[in-house]
Order: C-alpha cells, then sequence, then structure tokens
C-alpha cells in the first residue's frame, strides 16, 4: 500500500515532466501532432471529394498537394484560373497514377460573389455526384494601425475572411445533411485565438469565424458532420505581399511586410535544400 502511495505521485511527475519536454519541442497543438504520428493515415481519405477554396496558392496549394498523394479527388477552387491548372496538373503528377484529369475540377469562384456559389456547389454534385470535404481557406491579410483601419477594410475582410465561407458552407450543407455525412474545415489562424497588434481587421475576422463555425458544430453534431477550426501559426505563403493595410485598395509595402516576405522566401529556399 505505502508503494503504490509512493509510485502514483513519482508517475505524475514522470508524465508531467515527459508533458514539458513534448511541450517545448512541440511547433503545434499537442493533440494534433499526436494524431498526425498514431492517427489514422492520409491515405484513409482515398476516393473522398474534397473541395478547397484558396487552392491556387500556399495553405490551399499544399493541402491539395497531401490529399493527391492520398488519391482524393479534388475540386480547387480560386479566382486565378491559371494558378489553378497549374496546382491540378502538379496534383496529377504527385498522385503517381491514383487521379486521372477528371478526379479534379477547376472551378473558379471568387468566395465574395455569393450569389454563384449555389451554381458552383451544383456544378460539383454534377461532377462528383457528393461532397465529402469542404475546406474554407481562401483568405487575405491584413496589417495597420488600428486607429489607421478605414471601416471598408473590415468590411472587406470580413467579406473574404468569413462571409464567404458561411455562405459556401450554407450551400454546402444541405447535401451533406441528406447524407447524413460531411466534414466542413475552416483554415482560421493563431490570430483566430490571440489578439495581435496592428492586425485589427484580419484578428477580428478570423475571431469571427469561431463564432461562426463552433455555433455550427454544435448543431451539426445530430447530423453527423464534423466541424474542424485550423489554427495555424506563421506559414510560408503569398499572404504577407498582399497584405492589405488600412486604405481601401492598397497593399502593404510597409518594410515590416516586405522583411515578412523576405524572410518567408529565405525559409522556403532553406526548407528547398535542408
Ligand atoms: N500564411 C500564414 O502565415 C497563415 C497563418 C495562419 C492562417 N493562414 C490562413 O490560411 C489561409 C490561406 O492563406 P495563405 O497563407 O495560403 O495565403 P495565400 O498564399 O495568399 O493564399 C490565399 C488564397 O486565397 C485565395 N483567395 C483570396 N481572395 C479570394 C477570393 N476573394 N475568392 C477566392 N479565393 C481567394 C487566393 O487565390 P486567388 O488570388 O487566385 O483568388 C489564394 O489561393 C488564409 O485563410 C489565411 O488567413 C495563413
Amino acid at each position: 500500500m505505502l508503494c503504490l502511495l509512493t509510485a502514483v505521485p513519482i508517475v505524475a511527475l514522470i508524465a508531467f515532466v515527459v508533458f514539458l519536454i513534448a511541450l517545448a519541442r512541440s511547433d503545434g497543438d499537442l493533440q494534433l501532432m499526436f494524431k498526425t504520428k498514431f492517427g489514422k493515415p492520409p491515405d484513409s481519405l482515398a476516393g473522398k471529394v474534397v473541395w478547397i477554396t484558396g487552392a491556387s496558392s500556399g495553405i490551399g496549394e499544399h493541402i491539395a498537394y497531401c490529399l493527391a498523394k492520398a488519391g482524393c479527388r479534388l475540386v480547387l477552387s480560386a479566382r486565378r484560373t491559371e494558378e489553378l491548372e497549374r496546382v491540378k496538373q502538379k496534383c496529377l503528377q504527385i498522385s503517381a497514377g491514383k487521379l486521372s484529369e477528371d478526379d479534379i475540377l477547376v472551378l473558379p469562384l471568387d468566395v465574395v460573389a455569393y450569389d454563384t456559389h449555389k451554381p458552383a456547389v451544383q456544378k460539383v454534385l454534377e461532377t462528383f455526384n457528393k461532397i465529402d470535404i469542404l475546406v474554407n481557406n481562401a483568405g487575405r491579410g491584413q496589417r495597420a494601425l488600428w486607429l489607421d483601419v478605414d471601416l471598408s477594410v473590415d468590411r472587406e475582410l470580413f467579406e473574404i475572411n468569413v462571409l464567404g465561407p458561411v455562405s459556401l458552407t450554407q450551400e454546402v450543407l444541405p447535401h451533406m445533411i441528406q447524407r447524413k455525412q460531411g466534414h466542413v474545415v475552416v483554415v482560421s489562424s493563431v490570430a483566430g485565438k490571440l489578439g495581435a497588434a496592428t492586425f485589427r481587421s484580419y484578428v477580428g475576422s478570423k475571431h469571427a469565424i469561431h463564432g461562426y463555425f463552433e455555433s455550427l458544430r454544435t448543431e451539426m453534431y445530430e447530423h453527423n458532420i464534423d466541424v474542424t477550426l485550423v489554427c495555424p501559426g506563421p506559414v510560408v505563403s503569398n499572404m504577407a505581399r498582399a497584405f492589405v493595410t488600412g486604405k481601401p485598395g492598397e497593399v502593404n509595402t510597409h518594410l515590416f511586410c516586405q522583411l515578412f516576405h523576405i524572410r518567408l522566401t529565405f525559409c522556403r529556399i532553406r526548407s528547398t535544400f535542408w
């Protein structure tokens, strides 16, 4: 009995130390990292139909490559058709024969052209008969001092980062509810969890998306539909180059953004060689 009483705190202490070491060595959410290592392999998604918005660059492009490798049928959406075609060709290469031309639909879409969302959903269903996973990834960054931001910039970021995903998801959900299965993914950000100086509209829009989609998650439980909010930290992409400022229509040429972009480009080059 005495032996057991001394063993419990020792085991708890060891578990706590292991947790601290894992935390210190991690660069992401511990549960997610655990599932990446020990959960279902990506190949378990083979054959699923996955619709990715913002698939023409950055995170969306990379998701497309990972899913193509796993053998998912893909719908690639963004505004720039030529870039989507480039991503499609690379997906076909990466899939190493698992996918053919007909398994990847390039579907140009502006997430703020809300009236085009219903016909876009119809087009996907005509092509693949189903949508298993919707990845709302398209988004825009913003940087300016709080007091320098025009309300119209808040509105613009809200339209792209919040109402775009909300509108598209609203059109896709009836189909998923009818099938009693589906998965809605939203690419949020660490900025959806924490405030950050000089990112007022971006942080505000990413916080808002949590409100919308966490409410959805509680409603979708009974329909067997999952809702996942992904919160990446800084990622090498084109986003820093396209940060809007506090003024409508203006892109940030601030030294910080340029340095941020140069740093990200350096990381990209480094990751290519190391
Ligand atoms: N990079 C980071 O550090 C980071 C960190 C956390 C979260 N995120 C989030 O990750 C997501 C992707 O960003 P990223 O870093 O990959 O940036 P990115 O390389 O600039 O990609 C943004 C994507 O969104 C698309 N897009 C922008 N406006 C659109 C619109 N109105 N309609 C349709 N598509 C639109 C762009 O395509 P077109 O220009 O062709 O339309 C592009 O494919 C965003 O939601 C962002 O907030 C990024």
